[in-house]
């Protein structure tokens, strides 16, 4: 049976043609949501670098809709307000479309006037979801902020911590975490352990900090799904996030590892192996 992960990323893979013209439905994306609700709150999210890149955009948004629902579950949200949390992940991007492909699937250094186009795609992407009324107002604020940064160095408005939404401020981390955690055209590695360092300092000027700590309770530090290289000089794969989220749970051909398990205290996660190594 289809997941609900897969199913929500197919629903936007099929309407991508209907929004590039504005004629998307959004109303039955909440619909699905509410639907698929215990399924999507429990999925684990692995992170294999075996997709296609023009299928970036969308998995990025599947992703960040559970992530964005598993931390409104963590905060106590109801389950309306989480729904609107896993939305506002879902269609934080949905400006992009309306972006010229040539532009948002450049292969090249963007020059600065491309950038200032694609720097639209929050205000795009509000202007759009303004058209639902069953979208809720913090979705859509949170859609806005998604670029804002609480240093007022964000885009496109500049606004600053106080003026963020708490939403926004969740799908702010929930978008670097995802993003940072995936290949990209001009980026071939990701950073695991690396990503919580860049996050950790990023929380000192420009992202909330206690969100991140509440974040780092439910998710890895190492992503589900990346490889590893022990100091036993084998490869391994992050199947779980085990009791200490720097050592996590490995297998590979020859079994399985709990790292934080006494007996393996001495081996230690040399770096992360790039899927191209
Ligand atoms: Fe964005």
């Amino acid at each position: 049976m289809e997941s609900a992960l897969n199913k929500i990323f197919h629903w936007y893979k099929s309407e991508k043609d209907n929004l590039k013209e504005k004629k998307c439905d959004i109303k039955f994306v909440k619909e699905l949501i509410f639907k698929n609700y215990d399924e999507l709150l429990n999925t684990t999210l692995i992170y294999k670098d075996n997709f296609e890149l023009k299928d970036y955009l969308i998995i990025h948004s599947s992703y960040s809709c559970v992530i964005m629902m598993k931390l409104a579950k963590m905060y106590g949200f109801s389950k309306e307000e989480t729904i609107n949390s896993g939305i506002a992940g879902l269609l934080h991007d949905i400006g992009m479309f309306f972006i010229p492909d040539e532009i948002y699937l450049s292969e090249k250094k963007l020059t600065e006037e491309e950038l200032e186009i694609i720097r639209k795609h929050p205000e795009e992407g509000m202007l759009y979801l303004l058209n639902f009324s069953d979208i809720s107002s913090k979705t859509i604020s949170a859609v806005y902020e998604h670029h804002e940064r609480l240093d007022g160095t964000g885009y496109p408005r500049k606004i600053k911590d106080g003026e963020i939404s708490f939403m926004g401020k969740m799908l702010q981390i929930t978008d670097v975490y995802d993003a940072l955690s995936r290949r990209r055209e001009y980026r071939k590695g990701y950073f695991a352990h690396e990503l919580l360092k860049r996050l950790a300092f990023l929380t000192k000027t420009s992202l909330n900090g206690d969100i991140l700590k509440k974040f780092l309770e439910f998710f890895p530090v190492y992503p589900i799904g990346k490889k590893v290289l022990l100091s036993n000089n084998e490869t391994y794969e992050i199947i779980d996030r085990g009791t200490n989220p720097f050592r996590p749970v490995v297998e590979n051909s020859n079994g399985r590892i709990d790292l934080n398990d006494q007996g393996f205290w001495s081996m230690y996660i040399v770096k992360v192996v790039n899927s191209q190594e």
